[in-house]
């Protein structure tokens, strides 16, 4: 599926040379290489600000805590949000006492249903975060529409869409602010944990660089209960080599899933529409098979891994007890057959031949 040691490689002199360089400085957090790949960042995004934290779960998490902080959002206000997401968007709405509002995906585009989204607002609704998973966008017009015209600040979780856009606008740039995971194995990736906020918005992202400093925006002097939560020079001047090739290595996704969609021909196989306006950066390729989990044991007997995103969806998990009864059925179908095949930038196409070849023999 993805064999980081390899990616890694490919570029090994640049990474080393960057590394190195932060460990002749002697400077290992809040330094140089932390202000240079914020600034390119928010470049390669399109925003005025990008602020490096440590993950993507505290991305998210201190983004909505950011307009706590600003009184934009209190204790108990509604963030409509998609039922099929990675559990770490839910997890920083409940964590910031908010309360997340599950709204289906479509079965065709796998991200929130926007004709759903207008019904699910109420007059505790705060925001909408929408998830741009699998490297697809979860924005369109008429959502951008509806955000403003009911006044709700419009949030996006990136860490699955590093590169993505909608209409030439880059995921991360398309709502109010915007939450980036840098987890390894993502499109882009550090040696580690960490994350970032983007945003246009000036004091949201000046209350965020504080909360990620323990609350502090002058050595000493605490505005806030913050946390710490900051990315290491090592990670920020990894990802900065990286954030170069980044396109290049879409690109190659990108050329995969042309091959995947002209030749995967199995009428037991579904896979997802391709939608006009969309840059998908193709972080996964998920097919769906009714037999899903046979599908599996198939592909791994002829040695092709799958992995499954994601098995249980948040109203499932034990965790959300209270959640357990509900019903969402797009979301559960989409979970019960999903399978995410070997999609990466340094996949062969000798590879992806033998991952159609026995997709194909499946019966
Ligand atoms: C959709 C989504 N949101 C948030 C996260 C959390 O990011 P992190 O692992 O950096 O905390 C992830 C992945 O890990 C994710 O896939």
């Amino acid at each position: 599926m993805l064999d980081l040691q390899k990616i890694t490689q490919a570029h090994v002199d640049a990474y080393k040379d960057a590394v190195n360089r932060v460990i002749e400085s002697g400077w290992f957090l809040q330094g140089k290489e932390n202000q240079q790949f914020e600034a390119d960042y928010a470049k390669y995004i399109g925003t005025d600000h990008c602020v490096a934290v440590a993950n993507g779960l505290d991305a998210l998490y201190l983004l909505m805590r950011g307009y706590k902080e600003l009184g934009i959002m209190h204790d108990g206000d509604e963030i409509i949000v998609p039922a099929n997401t990675y559990i770490a968007t839910i997890i920083a709405i409940t964590r910031n006492n908010l309360v997340p509002v599950l709204v289906e995906p479509t079965w065709e585009n796998l991200e929130i249903d926007v004709n759903k989204v207008e019904e699910a607002i109420t007059p505790r609704t705060k925001g909408v975060m929408i998830v741009h998973l699998y490297g697809r966008v979860a924005y369109n017009d008429s959502l951008g529409a509806i955000c403003k015209k009911h006044g709700l600040k419009l949030m996006e979780d990136c860490a699955q869409s590093h590169g993505c856009a909608w209409k030439g606008v880059k995921t991360g740039a398309l709502g109010d602010a915007a939450a980036h995971s840098f987890y390894p194995g993502k499109n882009l990736g550090a040696f580690g944990d960490a994350g970032a906020v983007t945003t246009n918005d000036a004091a949201l992202a000046e209350v965020i660089r504080a909360l990620a400093n323990y609350g502090s925006q002058k050595k000493y002097v605490f505005k806030y209960v913050g946390m710490n939560s900051r990315m290491s020079e090592v990670d920020a001047a990894v990802l900065d080599v990286k954030l170069n090739y980044l396109d290049e290595d879409n690109k190659r996704r990108q050329e995969l899933a042309d091959y995947y969609y002209a030749r995967i021909t199995n009428p037991l196989i579904q896979l997802p529409q391709r939608i006009a306006d969309e840059n998908n950066v193709y972080h996964q390729f998920p097919i769906f098979c009714e037999r899903r989990d046979e599908l599996q044991t198939f592909l791994a007997e002829h040695g092709i891994q799958t992995l499954i995103h994601y098995p249980i969806p948040p109203h499932q998990q034990e965790c959300y007890k209270d959640w357990n009864a509900r019903s969402y059925p797009i979301t559960e179908r989409i979970h019960a057959q999903e399978l995410s095949i070997p999609m990466n930038q340094i996949l062969s196409t000798a590879e992806a031949q033998e991952v159609v070849r026995w997709l194909n023999a499946f019966t």
